[in-house]
């Protein structure tokens, strides 16, 4: 059994797909053991609840400094026990001792395919703004590895998705959402299980 943790922080269908395919068994041999929480009012946090899986909270803004803030996101991953942390929508840099901790074995869903529209900055409606702006015929979704870079480490997994006469970024966000973050994410993670079996 692959124990995940995915973090969110805001809507959570990416969660959400993944908890749709392990209950329709299409991804086997894995279990979400938590999710957490930047955002306490993320509706990730509800989805969790729903599922029935421990859904917890831990926001920068409780914190003193960013150092305490680090040490109990990590402590936090540590509690679950994961063998795989899955960014879902996650906009919290990951610090550096969360990397030396889980290194290998923390991935990420980024909308686009990387290595175009990705680096600081570049994150939700942005990515999509920038793609119709450069004017691109085919966009996507990438599945990687997260390393101390950001959306630098090795690609698990891509889908491309067509861009379409008309498209506004929101409407260009859902198409990839639907048709292909919602589909790579349990992939690649299915794809990891079975290599651990
Ligand atoms: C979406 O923009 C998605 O493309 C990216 O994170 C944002 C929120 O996703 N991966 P979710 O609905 O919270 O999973």
């Amino acid at each position: 059994m692959l124990r995940i943790v995915v973090c969110v922080s805001g809507g959570g269908t990416n969660l959400q797909a993944i908890i749709d395919s392990i209950d329709s068994g299409k991804l086997e041999d894995v279990e979400i053991v938590r999710v957490i929480s930047n955002n306490p009012n993320a509706y990730a946090l509800e989805r969790a609840k729903n599922a029935g899986i421990e859904g917890v909270c831990i926001s920068p803004k409780s914190f003193e400094n960013r150092e305490a803030f680090n040490e109990a996101f990590l402590e936090g991953l540590k509690e679950a026990n994961p063998d795989l942390i899955v960014l879902a929508g996650f906009l919290v840099v990951i610090p550096l001792n969360v990397i030396e901790t889980y290194r290998g074995k923390i991935i990420n869903i980024h909308p686009s395919l990387i290595p175009s529209f990705c680096g600081t900055g570049f994150y939700g409606l942005k990515v999509h703004e920038e793609a119709l702006k450069r004017g691109v015929k085919i966009t996507g979704a990438t599945v990687h590895f997260v390393d101390e870079g950001t959306d630098t480490g090795p690609i698990i997994m891509q889908k491309a998705v067509e861009v379409k006469e008309g498209d506004t970024p929101k409407i260009l966000q859902q198409r990839v959402m639907e048709e292909a973050e919602w589909i790579i994410l349990p992939e690649s993670i299915g794809k990891i299980a079975k290599e651990k079996k």
